[in-house]
């Protein structure tokens, strides 16, 4: 049987700034290569915020969401490797394996199936309408909907032995943090190690860091509850500089460092100032700054002469993290218990609580919102 179009509840963002409303919408069939899945978690990473501020594009309406699992409802006539019934998680990177950078082995950036910001599907239209009216989707992912239709050059099998919650959180921004490590950098045994912010991303650093083999994790923070949560993934060091005012991010790392800095600083905030400090942070001669962080502000002026000095600067999304040649090593990770990836979720809302989730982020207990349908 032909799948139909299906009402069901969302949460959509209607302009920058406005609460989240959750509504009934029209989720569309697949069309070719897509799928819809019936979401069953999602989460909420930092960014959907600045999505939702009209950060870089303001599509409104729009459903947000990039992190989350759920199961297959109906697939469209051109897929031929997911099926009705696979437990997936949707991503907003692909990696078709055929490309320039993808051939090379060095990227996580595909040239075929890019990070798409233009709120539609491929063929340049939606598959969401609320009351006849277009709604714009996220990326290639939208989770935050009962139903959402996908590219399947986006969609990943998810491992019946990874909890569903967790399947979650590996979306984006925890494996953001944990595959800079080893993908964007390669942290060496014996490292020392600076993480900026202790979100999710930073969490992810950490795991990374000790996992590779660091032996000095400092973890930088305003938030002092971040201490206890840096310390159960392996942080050894942390600093609060809202407790020492007076001195710079960099100045700070280099009295935890002998005044020598560190070999790789991982910065987490999204504070545009900080991608200076975290350069400045590092050793002159061998130390590596990778921003990870997103701010609204883009532009930084760089202190060049901190980079003639002999320091690299790297960036990544989701860490570098290939989704076909990468993350299934993430995942027998989780499944090992080598990463204990529940002490992330602090807070669990259903879908019918999403007006209240930004309110709930900003709490200084949360780490991770999980949301149930
Ligand atoms: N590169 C990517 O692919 C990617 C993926 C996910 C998230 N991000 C970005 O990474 C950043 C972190 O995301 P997250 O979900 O972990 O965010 P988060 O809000 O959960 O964590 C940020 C942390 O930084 C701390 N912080 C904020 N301002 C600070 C300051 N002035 N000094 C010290 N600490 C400060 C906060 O207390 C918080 O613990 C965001 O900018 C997000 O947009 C990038
Ligand atoms: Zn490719
Ligand atoms: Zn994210």
């Amino acid at each position: 049987m032909d799948p139909k179009v299906i009402t069901c509840k969302a949460a959509v963002a209607w302009g920058e700034g406005e609460e989240l409303k959750v509504e009934e919408i029209e989720v569309d069939p697949p069309k070719g290569c897509e799928v819809r899945i019936k979401m069953l978690y999602a989460s909420l990473c930092h960014t959907d915020t600045l999505c939702h501020s009209g950060f870089p594009v303001a599509l409104f309406p729009r459903v947000l969401g990039h992190e989350g699992v759920g199961v297959i409802e109906s697939v469209g006539e051109n897929v031929t490797d997911l099926k009705v019934g696979d437990t997936v998680m949707p991503l907003y990177l692909g990696e078709c394996g055929e490309c320039l950078n993808c051939k090379s082995g060095k990227s996580n950036l595909c040239h075929n199936y890019t990070i798409s910001n233009t709120g539609l599907m491929c063929d340049g239209t939606s598959r969401m309408s609320i009351r006849g009216k277009t709604v714009y989707h996220n990326i290639t992912t939208s989770t935050w909907s009962e139903y959402a239709v996908v590219d399947a050059n986006y969609v990943v099998k998810v491992d019946h032995r990874l909890p569903l919650p967790h399947a979650s959180l590996l979306c984006c921004g925890f494996t953001t943090g944990f595959g800079a490590t080893f993908k964007t950098a390669e942290v060496e045994k014996g490292s020392v190690v600076v993480v900026l912010g202790l979100g999710a991303v930073g969490l992810g650093a950490i795991v990374g860091a000790r996992e590779q083999g660091a032996a000095k994790i400092i973890g930088i923070d305003i938030n002092d509850f971040k201490r206890e949560k840096g310390e159960a993934f392996g942080m050894t060091d942390f600093i609060n500089p809202s407790k020492a005012s007076h001195k710079s991010i960099s100045e700070l790392v280099k009295d935890a460092t002998g005044g020598l800095g560190a070999d790789y600083v991982f910065e987490c905030t999204g504070v545009t100032a900080f991608v200076n400090e975290a350069i400045e942070s590092t050793k002159i001669g061998l130390g590596t700054a990778v921003i990870l962080g997103l701010g609204t502000q883009i532009n930084v002026e760089i202190n060049y002469g901190a980079l003639l000095f002999g320091r690299t600067v790297k960036g990544s999304f989701y860490g570098g993290v290939r989704i076909r040649s990468d993350l299934s090593s993430v995942f027998e990770k989780c499944i090992d218990k080598k990463i204990k990836l529940d002490e992330l979720i602090t807070h669990e809302i259903s879908l019918s609580e999403m007006n209240k989730a930004y309110e709930l982020t900003k709490q200084a207990d949360c780490v991770k919102l999980l949301i149930k349908f």
